[in-house]
């Protein structure tokens, strides 16, 4: 066994995070390491890297016992990890971001040539060629993905750790990054790898182990589960409940909802095409396409983060130029990108939920401690939100416990219009379930939505009309029985044959 542990335990305050958990890895396979959020997965791989240290319990790599007391001394023993905000530096260039710390030197100075040399050589494994003098950030996260691998394999060589390293990939990139996962277990890694992605768990995957409240719940073979006993597994009990019942066919005969929003013109030149939207009381638009494809920045100018083309209701003019307008107006805009646009880390629960609420109130008339209270109660219990109450900090909640938090924020507001980027990504098997029918109940309350997913399972099943698009213009409206699989892969991939719109 190339990793063993044993009996592993970490206490937070307030929380049994790992209880007596146990974990093996084969040198050449990549094992998934599952569970639902707040499961204990990520804090299992802080212990590994040295991030945190156990309460107790044995970690033994090669046979020898170790207890690694920092992500370099983990990195020096043979554990390296990739998380799914890439850890590296994008304003440094390609080469010294994978010879960071071990730059080829003479005579204390950087040798520039060596160097890039060097780099290209780690990269050449990889089947990657691009220019290693060129800054990092002026790649895709793909890329970086793979150099944060590049690097992480090179420092370390036994062991490595992928949490959620999927999350912002679309679906090439993700076979790409595949590729090269695959040649590093033939190569004779071992891989741990933590996604809630399932078809990539099957695709991928050796061996699976399941954590459930900080316990270990199952290890086994693959070829031996079948994705609900997986599930079941996760969620500690049978399935019926959580599968969502909404997914109807679409039909043709939909009765018409009232009119709410017409957005005229949005977008600018280089940025997206400017294109007419409407959206109706209650409507779910979904908008499908590739990452870099113009959604999220579609998005952006619906909420005045950026500024092009106009907006009416019945009322008249909505003014956008700002975000703060757009609040005002009622809009509310949950980013994909949670870490930095999303949460207050430092801040609790309760105060979190409050934050966009208050914003829009303005601080001039602060919400009452009590209404906070009672807000942030309501949607830990209505999202699930595994906290142990609502004056933990948000930073001490799992990633996607995280997530929902931020949700709850905008749903506390209750806007009329909500757009959403990426609303299931990171979250668990059973939240998921959980979000879309919750996307259903304010549907039913006239909230109007805009959904941006990856996803095309989830778009199809929520979205009353959903919009390709492609090459940052939007190219294809489908509508009742058009909204399938096919046809929106078709307009991603740019067939011809579906009703294009200017
Ligand atoms: N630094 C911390 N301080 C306090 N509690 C923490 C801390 N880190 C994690 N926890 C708690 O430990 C538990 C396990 O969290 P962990 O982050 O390991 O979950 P996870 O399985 O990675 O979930 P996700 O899928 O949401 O990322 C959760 O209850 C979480 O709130
Ligand atoms: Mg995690």
């Amino acid at each position: 066994m190339l990793l063993s542990i044993r009996s592993l335990t970490k206490r937070f305050p307030g929380t049994l995070a790992l209880d007596d958990v146990r974990f093996d890895l084969k040198a050449g396979e990549v094992h998934a390491l599952l569970g639902e959020n707040g499961a204990g997965k990520s804090t299992l791989i802080k212990c590994l890297t040295g991030a945190y240290r156990p309460d107790g319990g044995d970690i033994t790599l090669d046979g020898e016992k170790i207890s690694p007391r920092s992500t370099s001394e983990a990195q020096e023993l043979g554990i390296g990890t990739v998380y799914q905000e890439v850890n590296l530096l994008p304003n440094l260039t390609v080469a010294q971001n994978l010879c960071f710390g071990r730059e080829p030197r003479r005579m204390g100075m950087i040798q520039t040539r060596a160097m890039t040399r060097q780099a290209d050589a780690m990269l050449e494994a990889y089947g990657l060629d691009i220019d290693v003098t060129r800054d990092l950030g002026l790649y895709s996260v793909a890329i970086q993905q793979i150099v944060a691998i590049a690097r992480a394999v090179a420092l370390s060589g036994k062991v490595l750790i992928l949490d959620e390293p999927t999350a912002s990939l679309d679906a090439r990139e993700v076979e790409m990054l595949f590729e090269v996962v695959r040649g590093l277990r033939e190569k004779g890694l071992g891989i741990v790898f933590v996604s809630h992605f399932l078809d990539q768990v099957f695709e991928l995957s050796d061996r699976v182990t399941v954590l459930r409240n900080g316990r270990h719940v199952v290890t086994e073979d693959i070829a031996e589960l079948d994705r609900v006993k997986l599930i079941e597994h996760m969620l500690g009990h049978a399935l019926e409940t959580e599968v969502d019942d909404h997914a109807t066919p679409h039909d043709d005969s939909a009765p018409k909802r009232p009119e709410m929003l017409k957005f005229r013109q949005m977008g600018r030149a280089g940025v997206v095409h400017p294109f007419d939207l409407d959206v109706r009381q209650g409507e779910v638009v979904g908008l499908a396409g590739l990452l870099g494809s113009g959604r999220t920045e579609s998005a952006e100018f619906l909420f005045g983060l950026r500024s092009g083309g106009t907006a009416t209701d019945t009322d008249g003019d909505v003014p956008l130029d700002t975000p703060r307008k757009a609040i005002a107006a009622g809009f509310g805009f949950a980013p994909e990108d949670r870490k930095t646009d999303g949460i207050v880390a430092d801040l609790s629960v309760r105060e979190n939920i409050a934050l966009a609420l208050q914003a829009a109130r303005g601080w001039a008339r602060p919400i009452p401690r009590a209404e906070q209270a009672r807000l942030a109660d309501m949607y830990i219990e209505r999202l699930d939100i595994r906290t142990s109450d609502a004056e933990k900090r948000v930073g001490e909640l799992s990633g996607g416990n995280q997530q929902k938090v931020v949700l709850a924020r905008w749903l506390a507001m209750n806007p009329r219009f909500l757009i959403l980027d990426e609303p299931t990504r990171g979250i668990d098997v059973g939240a998921h379930a959980e979000i879309l029918r919750l996307i259903h109940e304010l549907t039913a309350e006239g909230m109007a939505l805009l959904v941006i997913s990856s996803e095309l399972d989830e778009l199809i099943a929520v979205s009353d009309r959903v919009i390709v698009v492609r090459d940052r213009r939007h190219v294809a409206e489908l509508t009742g029985s058009d909204i399938r699989t096919d046809t929106i892969v078709h307009a991603i991939a740019h067939r011809d044959d579906i009703g294009e719109v200017a």
